[in-house]
């Protein structure tokens, strides 16, 4: 019995330890969940699930919390109700908002209308910010969703919430279901599509498009053989790029990546010479 036992434990020992390995030691690549399109219907929305839908762009689509978090690269936006104001008083400021939601209009599309004292891109002595625009490029929030965004935002910075829920487009407003229904999404097929629905280029140049939030990836391939680069996306914190900070680079590419995309990412990244 007593044999049993101690074979029982070895082999428990032994699976727990297998398991270990493969949960830690090799990098899991799991379908992201998969964003199913969902129709929205504004017509039949309340303020609140129109905030509601705001805040879920904000953390979604929008990318904005790849920014504007605690670690302190873009202003908290739950004091922008202070600080709006403040903005539109400044001497600096040259841009054409009137009011407060003016200005969070003006912030969201044309972000270097005006740039946050101490905010700008490096050198440019805070004439250019290095947010993208959010109506263009990348993230292109449509118009019913750029005016959910602002009434999260001035709900969240203890705002009156001025803006109005758009009626007459609301079919077009479509927004991933968070819950999924189970149907996995489309494998993507070029390395400027996963570029955009993952915004490198908010924070990387890659050619033309120029974020200086992350080191320059124009010639990555020449410094950097596959094997690293593979290792920046799975894992950013392991090896830091010189001068740049932790934690700034998004951790779950890997559990949002299907397989052949990180390795058409990385195949296009170890190219660039
Ligand atoms: C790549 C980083 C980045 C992303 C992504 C980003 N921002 Fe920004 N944002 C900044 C930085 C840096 C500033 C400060 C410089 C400036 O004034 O433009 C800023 C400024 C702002 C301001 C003005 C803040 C103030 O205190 O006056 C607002 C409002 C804003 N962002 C909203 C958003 C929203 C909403 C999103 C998502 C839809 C977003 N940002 C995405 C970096 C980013
Ligand atoms: C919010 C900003 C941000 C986003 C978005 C972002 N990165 Fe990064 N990335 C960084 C920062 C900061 C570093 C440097 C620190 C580090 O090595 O983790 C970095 C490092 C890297 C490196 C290693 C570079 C080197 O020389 O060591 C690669 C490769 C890279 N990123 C690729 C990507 C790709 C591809 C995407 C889109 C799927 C992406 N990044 C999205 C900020 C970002």
């Amino acid at each position: 019995m007593r044999k049993f036992l101690t074979v029982v434990a070895f082999m428990v020992i032994t699976v727990a330890l297998f398991s270990g390995y493969s949960n830690y030691g090799i990098p899991q690549i799991e379908p992201a969940p998969p964003p199913v399109e969902e129709k929205l219907d504004l017509g039949s929305m309340t303020m609140d699930q129109f905030v509601a839908l705001g805040g879920r762009l904000f953390e979604g689509k929008g990318t904005c919390t790849l920014c504007h978090n605690s670690l302190g690269r873009a202003p908290m936006l739950d004091q922008i109700g202070a600080n709006a104001q403040e903005r539109l008083d400044d001497p600096r400021y040259e841009g054409a908002a009137k009011d407060v939601e003016g200005y969070l209009i003006e912030s969201l599309v044309e972000p270097s209308a005006f740039v946050v004292a101490g905010f700008g891109k490096a050198g440019s002595n805070d004439t250019e910010s290095p947010m993208p625009s959010t109506s263009g490029g990348g993230i292109a929030l449509s118009e019913p969703e750029l005016a959910a965004v602002i009434a999260f935002l001035q709900d969240n910075g203890g705002l009156e919430i001025t803006v109005e829920i758009p009626t007459d487009i609301g079919s077009e407003t479509e927004e991933p279901d968070a819950a999924g229904s189970g149907e996995p999404r489309p494998a993507m097929t070029s390395f400027q599509e996963l570029s955009d629905e993952f915004a490198c280029e908010a924070c990387h140049t890659i050619g033309e498009e120029a974020g200086d939030l992350g080191p320059n990836l124009s010639t990555i391939g020449a410094s950097r053989d596959r094997d690293y680069i593979r290792r920046a996306l799975l894992a950013p914190n392991a090896d830091l790029a010189e001068g740049f900070d932790p934690d700034m680079m998004p951790a779950d590419l890997g559990e949002q990546l299907y397989a052949g995309e990180l390795e058409l990412m990385v195949d296009y990244l170890s190219k660039l010479k």
